[in-house]
């Protein structure tokens, strides 16, 4: 089940939800259509052996001329989304590395010891943020294996969606003061309603507490035409502009922003409640805002980019199965799904995405017949070529298999553009 999006979830602009559909066609002030995917599969749904396949959904992209956000023109209802959801924090260097560093530049803006986690997945971010010194987290996840194994390892978690219900327990474990720190990691862009989420979070808060909210950042994703990070959980492709409409009312304001490598381009930026007397510690908001390019015509060029970057893709996978090369890939992520999907790929094809996470192993890739494999396996099948899907971590993998690409093994990063690395 998906329902149409019609209007800016940041700041309302398009023709309301209750428009007739033909009007709306005409009219000049909707949003504007991007990217056109078709119908796809959900992109963290990896079914395993005879499990039901939950179907496939439109997939487009919009972007609005006022605020610049990109959204999808639909919303996959949640249940069906995060039912079967594989998604798993990954243990790796990488992220590990980013939390040192975000945690750093959060001990700059003020000073937090207790921290809750929106979104927080296994728990993993919780243990780095304890181990760095937080006296008390707090999880909360709707994923009920997660959110249990995480309180399994020591973090305690509430199981829920982010929301009044979840939002209530929270406020009475932290009783009687909010928490000193809220982090959104990752989570904002998969949430419908922006205003309602800003205004639960400010019901835990108290008048200094940060909220920090980190996602992918769209001026980064048109500059690297990271296109495959658009899968329906990705209901917008964020801008601080947009974040900045979507604060009013709330309880909060823009506060501090920083730029980090992590998934290709990520923001994080802080806020404070609105009305606290801090004083902002520096121009990073202005200067962010002024930097971020992300108005319909970069969206649109980027939308060109995206089309030659799947025809370079798919003419040097044939030109690698004309000379006989076998072809695997290197992470069952999501933006694999997208890429599969898209260039129509098959197991004849690539034979195999070897992926670290358990419970995506012995699955196939949503909406095809190519199986995921544990990573364990790569050297034992010893493929020519591997297509780099996880290019977030592409430095990683690189590094952890220098013996494969010394004997003759090659990597290819699909993105920004196709290329042997
Ligand atoms: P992720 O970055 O979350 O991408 P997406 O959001 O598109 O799903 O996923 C990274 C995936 O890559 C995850 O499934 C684990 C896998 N992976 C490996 O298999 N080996 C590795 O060395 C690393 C770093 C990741």
């Amino acid at each position: 089940m998906f329902t149409p999006h019609t209007t800016c979830r940041a700041c309302g602009y398009g023709p309301p939800a209750n428009a007739h559909y033909f009007k709306s066609e005409t009219s000049k002030d909707k949003l504007e259509s991007i990217l056109n995917l078709g119908s796809l599969p959900l992109a963290n749904s990896f079914p395993r052996g005879l499990d039901p396949r939950p179907g496939h959904y439109p997939l487009e992209l919009l972007a609005c001329p006022k605020c610049h956000l990109g959204q999808l023109s639909v919303v996959v209802d949640p249940v069906t989304l995060y039912s079967n959801y594989l998604y798993v924090t990954s243990t790796s260097q990488t992220l590990e590395d980013h939390i040192l560093l975000l945690h750093e530049w959060l001990r700059g803006l003020g000073s937090f010891k207790s921290v809750v986690e929106i979104g927080s997945n296994d728990g993993r971010v919780l243990q780095i943020m304890r181990r760095l010194g937080a006296e008390f987290v707090l999880g909360i996840d709707p994923a009920k294996n997660l959110a249990k194994k995480a309180t399994e390892d020591g973090i305690q978690t509430i199981d829920g969606m982010f929301d009044r219900d979840s939002v209530g327990r929270a406020s009475d474990i932290l009783s009687p003061v909010g928490a000193d720190l809220i982090l959104a990691r990752h989570v904002f862009c998969h949430v419908d309603n922006w205003k309602e989420f800003l205004r639960n979070a400010a019901l835990l808060s108290h008048g200094t507490t940060m909220l920090c909210i980190e996602a992918p950042w769209a001026h980064d994703t048109i500059q690297k035409v990271e296109w495959d990070q658009i899968y329906h959980e990705h209901l917008s492709y964020f801008t601080l502009r947009a974040l900045d409409f979507a604060v009013k009312g709330t309880g909060w304001k823009l506060y501090a922003v920083r730029r980090f490598a992590i998934h290709g381009g990520a923001l994080a930026v802080v806020l404070v409640p609105d009305l606290s007397d801090i004083r902002l510690p520096n121009n990073s908001v202005e200067e962010y805002m002024e930097l971020e390019r992300c108005a319909p015509g970069n969206w649109k060029g980027f939308a060109l980019q995206a089309v030659s970057q799947q025809n370079n893709l798919k003419q040097m996978i044939n030109e690698l199965l004309e000379n006989h090369q076998k072809i695997a890939g290197y992470g069952a992520t999501a933006k694999s799904t997208t890429w599969a999907n898209v260039l129509k790929l098959n197991r004849s094809q690539i034979y195999g995405f070897y992926d670290s996470t358990s419970l995506k192993q012995y699955t196939t890739v949503p909406g095809t017949d190519i199986p995921v494999i544990p990573e364990g396996g790569f050297y034992v099948d010893n493929p020519d070529v591997a297509i780099i899907w996880a290019w977030n971590f592409a430095e990683e993998i690189i590094r952890k298999n220098v013996k494969w690409t010394s004997q003759g093994g090659r990597f290819i990063l699909p993105v920004p553009t196709p290329k042997f690395v």
